[in-house]
């Protein structure tokens, strides 16, 4: 069976979440509720892990305390794992809760509590090269014909959660109306204690320089990649297929350089500046 991506308010999701739509649209949030949002591939799991620390006071047991999918539950796909909608409305506040939706498409719910939100954006061309390994992985998606053929669709917006630049665009434009931290993985690669201790103090916590320290050490590429708990290989494979690919790849900031060919490249930036033109938003991919 081929899989499709349907299309909900301009964004094509996987037909898994699109065929929930009302569910997912109708989700209740709570007031207290933190939400990690992200274009997929961003260093979502990354942040996720740095702020389930924060909340817990760098408590390293209690963050083992199951995989990172169930502490901190992702509301596009509760309904095809566990923890689903019941046990995530049972849950104490404050929840930790993860998205890849379009800012369109966040349940209002989150608006109307004024949850937090943090955002995490990474450069386009990193994006894009994960992105392709991870639906190599992933069953929600359509398996990638040709990084060619990928990279194409990707500059149309015609994968999983849609376009990128609309994404990054779309939450950077409402960062002031709403309460939205907007994070770069580049900057966590490059100075982790200072995104760190901003994350921190947008969740009102006030821990010592030596807990953000350690921080900065459990969430380390490296360190997360051993952890069963925060990378993915606990995740069911009939969803994530890891033989060929893990989902902790590289955790690099420049990789793009190994995948795109030179014409790619000179593609891929001329529509980039037409996709980003009139846009603030600028990426420091330099680290
Ligand atoms: P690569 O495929 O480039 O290695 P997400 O969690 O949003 O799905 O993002 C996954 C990407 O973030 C992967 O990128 C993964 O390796 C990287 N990543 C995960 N944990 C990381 C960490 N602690 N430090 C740096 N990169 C990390």
């Amino acid at each position: 069976m081929t899989l499709q991506l349907k299309t909900i308010n301009g964004v094509p999701l996987s037909e898994a979440i699109a065929s929930n739509w009302d569910e997912i649209w109708g989700f209740q949030a709570k007031p207290g509720d933190i939400l990690i949002n992200t274009y997929p591939k961003s260093g979502t799991t990354w942040v996720q892990e740095i702020i389930d620390l924060i909340m817990n006071d760098v408590d390293e047991e209690k963050c083992k305390r199951a995989p990172i999918y169930e502490r901190i539950p992702f509301v596009d796909i509760l309904h095809l794992m566990k923890p689903g909608v019941e046990e995530v409305n049972a849950m104490p506040s404050p929840r930790i809760l993860k998205s890849h939706l379009a800012f369109q498409l966040v349940p209002p719910s989150f608006w109307k509590e004024k949850c937090k939100v943090i955002y995490v954006a990474r450069n386009a061309k990193d994006t894009a090269t994960s992105f392709f390994y991870f639906d190599h992985m992933a069953h929600l998606h359509p398996t990638p014909e040709s990084w060619d053929d990928y990279l194409e669709r990707f500059m149309k917006g015609d994968v999983g959660w849609g376009s990128w630049y609309d994404h990054v665009k779309g939450f950077w434009e409402q960062k002031d109306q709403h309460n939205i931290l907007y994070l770069f993985y580049e900057d966590l690669q490059k100075n982790p204690l200072v995104e760190i201790r901003k994350v921190m103090k947008f969740l009102d916590k006030d821990l010592p320089e030596e807990m953000l320290r350690k921080i900065v050490h459990l969430t380390s590429f490296k360190k997360m990649k051993e952890n069963p708990m925060a990378n993915y290989s606990t995740f069911p494979s009939d969803m994530l297929k890891q033989t060929d690919h893990k989902f902790m790849r590289k955790g690099k900031v420049g990789d793009w350089k190994n995948q795109f060919t030179v014409y790619q490249n000179e593609v891929f930036e001329a529509d980039y500046q037409r996709q980003m033109s009139g846009s603030t938003l600028k990426f420091h991919t330099a680290v």
